[in-house]
């Protein structure tokens, strides 16, 4: 018997609202959209709902900005946040489950989907941003070179990203291909078109803005 209380997925309207409500950092907001991007993708690819998927992306990392601390913030507040507001349950749980200190094991497609992404989409954004063509034109073998140099954009864990691809039970190129078409659409949203200028400009104002201890580049 269906409850007052069932729970429906709102709409992407709503949940960018919700986003930008609670989301200050430019930064943040970049790696939301690419994970709603790479999510949506997967879920096409997988046969995922992809509406389910997509928000689950866009709003895993909901409450970063205002609670980093991992001991007692993120992402806590976001799941009773959404909670509060009625989201379902699968997307409360990928968003609990993509942070492995709470200990919720990942095992619907979709939180395996959404724990290989979120680190890559990062390093994917990384390399994209130090090249003039930005993530045009960007393959799966370039960026396996820079994860190979440990200096480069340092604060991303190579092994989550490695772990996320082989749970998921995808190859670590194709998974890669896959999360660069799906982040190129967006390549002017995500400060990694072609306008050079903008993100050098970019880039030095995000340098004068104090971050977390993770890291520009890094998954929160
Ligand atoms: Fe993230
Ligand atoms: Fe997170």
């Amino acid at each position: 018997m269906a409850t007052t209380t069932e729970s429906k997925l709102p709409s992407r309207d709503d949940a960018l609202a919700l986003l930008d409500e609670w989301v200050q950092a430019d930064s943040l907001r970049r790696h939301c959209l690419a994970v709603e991007a790479a999510m949506r993708a997967q879920a096409r690819e997988r046969g995922g709902d992809e509406e389910l998927w997509g928000l689950t992306g866009l709003l895993h990392d909901l409450d970063y900005d205002r609670y980093p601390d991992p001991q007692t913030g993120h992402p806590r507040m976001a799941m009773a946040e959404l909670e509060r507001r009625g989201y379902p349950p699968e997307l409360i749980r990928g968003v609990a489950s993509h942070a492995d200190y709470l200990g919720v094991p990942r095992e619907s497609e979709l939180e395996l989907a959404l724990a290989a992404v979120d680190e890559l989409c990062g390093f994917v954004l990384a390399c994209a941003y130090v090249r003039p063509e930005g993530i045009h034109g960007l393959s799966a073998k370039s960026v396996r070179k820079k994860l190979k140099q440990p200096s480069f954009a340092a604060a991303v864990n190579r092994e989550d990203i490695a772990r996320g691809a082989a749970e998921l039970g995808v190859e670590h190129d194709e998974l890669i291909t896959a999360v660069v078409s799906a982040l190129e659409p967006l390549a002017d949203e995500l400060g990694v078109g072609t306008a050079w200028r903008n993100r050098v400009d970019d880039a030095t104002r995000e340098a004068a803005r104090p971050e977390p201890a993770s890291g520009r580049f890094a998954s929160p």
